[in-house]
């Protein structure tokens, strides 16, 4: 059987302790407009996807240093890309499995479903499928009450939504994010 490939690469994320510079910097050189922001995380796009890029504030995330150009935590968190479809993300996600290859955190995030890996050396990436339909939709959902409540996600198990997935659920039964809690944790690394 053919392997699944990702259809797309969509955005980076930067942590950072110079938030509201970086969110500024990027404002100007992208043209870029932010779709979501709150201390902690802002969201920009310069185009028609949600979000191209995210910037974790480390300042708030893991306060207690002045250093502010160290490589490591300051610098990108993680790069994502887009599945075609949910079949394709959880069919993929057992693929790479049987190759040793397993995610350490899977979250619903309400504009994505989101599976996320780490290669050999601890660079970090996200496989993601869409929630929805249109981009103005997602536009609407990263305004929503729901965003605001949780702007991070909920985590959720593959091996339970694949079983499901196979045995008839629809798949727009597990893209629309039901609950808005708990809030999943913001990790630092794969390592924690
Ligand atoms: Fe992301």
């Amino acid at each position: 059987m053919a392997r699944i490939r990702p259809m797309k690469f969509v955005h980076v994320v930067y942590g950072t302790r110079r938030f509201e510079q970086m969110v500024h910097w990027y404002q100007t050189v992208f043209d870029a407009k932010v779709q979501y922001q709150n201390p902690v995380l802002a969201f920009l796009t310069y185009d028609e996807e949600h979000h191209r890029f995210a910037f974790a504030n480390l300042d708030v995330r893991k306060p207690g240093t002045n250093e502010r150009d160290r490589r490591g935590l300051i610098g990108v968190d993680h790069v994502a890309y887009t599945y075609a479809s949910l079949k394709d993300l959880l069919e993929s996600y057992e693929d790479l499995r049987a190759q040793g290859v397993e995610p350490y955190c899977c979250v619903h995030h309400g504009m994505t479903v989101s599976m996320y890996y780490a290669d050999p050396d601890g660079n970090q990436m996200e496989f993601q499928v869409d929630c929805f339909g249109s981009n103005e939709e997602a536009n609407a959902f990263m305004a929503s009450p729901h965003f605001a409540a949780n702007p991070i996600g909920v985590e959720f198990d593959p091996d339970d939504w694949l079983a499901r997935l196979r045995a008839g659920t629809a798949p727009s039964e597990f893209l629309m994010r039901q609950t808005h809690e708990p809030v999943s944790p913001i990790r630092g690394s794969f390592a924690n």
